[in-house]
C-alpha cells in the first residue's frame, strides 16, 4: 500500500512509524510511505504556510494553496485523501479494515488551529481518533497508519492474529498470560492451562463478554458486528 502525508512536521509521523512492525512492514515494501511539505510548496521568500485568522482569534491558521498544491502534486485517480479533524468521523476497527483495502491513502495534517477551511472539499474524509485535541493532525495520522497497517495481508506473521482480537467481533479481548504460571502469588488461570482447546475458546469468550460488559457497555449493546449484506452497508464510498 502506498500512504502519503502532508504535514508541515513529518519527522512526528516517520519516527514512531520507523519502529517495531510497521518500521518492518515498510523495509518489506508492505507500506510505502511519502511526505510532502507544504512549505516546499510555497513561493515566497519566507515560504509562507499559515497567516491570521479572517475575523480575528488567538493562533495561527494554515493556509490552503500550499496544501493544495502538494495534494495535487501527489494525487492520483484511485487516491483515498483523508484530512484529520477533531471535527471528523470517529475513527475505529471497521473503518481502519475499510481503508486497508485501498490503494494510495493521503493524509492531510493540520497543525496550529488547523487549516483554511476550503481545503476540506478535497478530501473524502474527515477522521478524528477521538475527541480530543491534539497539536496537530500527525500523531493522529500515526494511529490511524498504524492500525491500517498491520491489517495489510502478510504485515502480521499469523493473519488469523487480526481475527479473534480486540473489536473485529464487537468484543475485547480476552486477557493474555505468559510464563511463569504463578506470578508475585497470581495463578494463569485454569482452563489455559487445560490444552482443551474448547474449553480454551469457551472461556476466552466468557472473559470477552464479561470484560466488554463491564468496561464497554455501549460496544456489549451494539452487539457482534455482522458482515454487511451484499451492495448494502458501505462504509466507505
Ligand atoms: N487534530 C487535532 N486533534 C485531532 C484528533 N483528535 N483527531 C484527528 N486529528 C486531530
Amino acid at each position: 500500500m502506498r500512504v502519503d502525508a502532508v504535514t508541515l512536521f513529518p519527522g512526528m509521523i516517520d519516527a514512531p512509524l520507523s519502529e517495531s512492525i510497521v518500521g518492518r512492514a515498510r523495509e518489506e515494501g508492505f507500506l510505502d510511505l511519502g511526505f510532502l511539505n507544504p512549505r516546499d510548496f510555497t513561493e515566497d521568500r519566507h515560504r509562507t504556510v499559515d497567516d491570521k485568522p479572517y475575523g480575528g482569534g488567538t493562533g495561527m491558521v494554515m493556509m490552503a494553496e500550499p496544501v493544495y498544491r502538494a495534494l495535487k502534486k501527489v494525487r492520483r485517480k484511485n487516491s483515498f485523501v483523508i484530512l484529520l479533524t477533531p471535527k471528523g468521523r470517529r475513527f475505529d476497527q471497521g473503518l481502519a479494515l475499510e481503508l486497508a483495502k485501498k490503494k494510495h491513502l493521503v493524509f492531510i495534517c493540520g497543525h496550529y488551529e488547523g487549516i483554511d477551511e476550503r481545503v476540506t472539499p478535497l478530501a473524502d474524509l474527515e477522521l478524528s481518533i477521538g475527541d480530543y485535541v491534539l497539536t496537530g493532525g500527525e500523531p493522529a495520522a500515526v494511529a490511524v497508519i498504524d492500525a491500517v497497517t498491520r491489517l495489510i495481508p502478510g504485515v502480521l506473521k499469523k493473519d488469523d492474529a487480526t481475527v479473534n482480537e480486540t473489536f473485529t467481533g464487537g468484543l475485547l479481548e480476552a486477557p493474555h498470560y505468559t510464563r511463569p504460571g504463578v506470578w508475585r502469588g497470581q495463578k494463569v488461570p485454569e482452563p489455559l492451562l487445560s490444552g482443551n482447546h474448547k474449553l480454551i475458546a469457551e472461556w476466552r469468550r466468557s472473559r470477552a463478554e464479561e470484560l466488554t460488559g463491564k468496561t464497554r457497555p455501549d460496544l456489549a449493546a451494539r452487539g457482534p458486528e455482522r458482515k454487511p449484506a451484499r451492495g448494502k452497508k458501505r462504509i466507505l464510498k
